[in-house]
């Protein structure tokens, strides 16, 4: 279950960002910058984006961001970050899944996200939640999936 990041996450949330630098994984997610300062600054949030943890055994096990509100888009821009031991677990599409509630519970018509064309895990992730390729551009893909509640 994804909880709102508080300021008493702010270490679980740069030992994560520890995580991402020493494993080389900014090369495929690079919202921000990793630094204790962007942690702080995550942690006291009380703007209209939404920084999301799922928290496991005191640490967290996966990550979640929708931005864009605060900017004035109409429609989020999803991030995920799943901590390595809970990869190829289920967490990634239960991590997606919440974050899409959180989306829809702040009416979002659609969420974007833009992901490297060669980071196949996660496109098949999104392919197979519903995201749809919009348009592709340098070494991205920007998908988007539509609020299926609206439809009917
Ligand atoms: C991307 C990420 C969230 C995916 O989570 P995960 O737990 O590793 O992925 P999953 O095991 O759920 O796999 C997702 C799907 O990818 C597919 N897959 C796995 N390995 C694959 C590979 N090497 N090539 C193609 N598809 C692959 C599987 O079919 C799986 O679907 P399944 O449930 O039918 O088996 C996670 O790897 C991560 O956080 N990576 C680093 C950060 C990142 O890349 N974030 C996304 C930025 S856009």
């Amino acid at each position: 279950m994804l909880i709102k990041l508080q300021p008493q996450h702010i270490p679980l949330l740069n030992s994560l960002f520890d995580k991402i630098i020493d494993t080389g994984d900014f090369e495929y997610f690079h919202p921000h910058p990793f630094t204790t300062e962007q942690a702080e600054q995550i942690c006291n949030y009380t703007g209209k984006d939404l920084y999301l943890a799922s928290i496991d055994n005191g640490k967290i096990s996966s990550y979640g961001l929708l931005r864009g509100w605060d900017e004035g888009f109409e429609i989020p821009s999803l991030g995920i970050y799943v901590e390595e031991t809970y990869r190829g677990t289920g967490l990634s599409k239960r991590t997606m899944e919440d974050l899409q509630d959180f989306a829809w519970k702040n009416g979002a018509k659609r969420i974007r996200l833009t992901v490297l064309k060669n980071n196949k895990k996660a496109l098949a992730l999104y392919q197979k939640l519903g995201y749809t390729i919009y348009k592709k551009y340098h070494n991205y893909v920007v998908m988007f999936i539509y609020n299926s509640l609206l439809k009917s």
